[in-house]
């Protein structure tokens, strides 16, 4: 990835870090899920309001470092107001470009909003900082009421 695309990246992470999107907890909360990292005790809730087959809202609440913060806040702006087939279909995409060799091409139009992310490919300990609340976001979907943990 070029400098310049990874400066914009990171500060779009850092914006998402210092202002996260959609957090804090919902009213009326029909899907949530717990998200643990082993690693480092840092934790998220993610609380969606499905309605029919929508994603009509969705927070995340917890405490985490700032990849985790950043990856849960945009995480929220990719999935509210998609349909839950769009949402797993948005974790698959996620899960594979984080899996993805740190110099693979990234096919920006494709990742939308999750392209500001492939940073973190580079740096293998925080992978699992940046998967806590996209596998939370899937567990709540799958209603498994477990804590999702980043070992699995
Ligand atoms: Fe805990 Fe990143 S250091 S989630």
């Amino acid at each position: 990835m070029d400098n310049e695309l990874n400066e914009l990246y990171q500060q779009v992470i850092l914006d998402h870090n210092k202002n996260p999107r959609n957090f804090g907890t919902l009213d009326h909360c029909t899907h949530e899920a717990e998200g643990f990292n082993p690693l480092c005790g840092d934790k998220f809730d993610v609380q969606m309001e499905i309605d029919g087959n929508v994603i009509k809202k969705i927070m995340f609440n917890g405490s985490g470092c700032a990849i985790s913060k950043a990856s849960a806040s945009i995480m929220t702006t990719i999935i509210e107001g998609k349909t839950v087939e769009e949402a797993e279909k948005y974790f698959e995409i996620f899960h594979d470009l984080i899996t993805s060799a740190p110099d693979a091409e990234i096919d920006e139009d494709a990742l939308g909003k999750i392209a500001v992310l492939a940073g973190v490919r580079e740096y293998p300990s925080r992978i699992k900082c940046a998967n806590l609340a996209w596998h939370t976001m899937h567990n709540a979907i799958i209603e498994n009421h477990d804590t999702i943990t980043t070992d699995k």
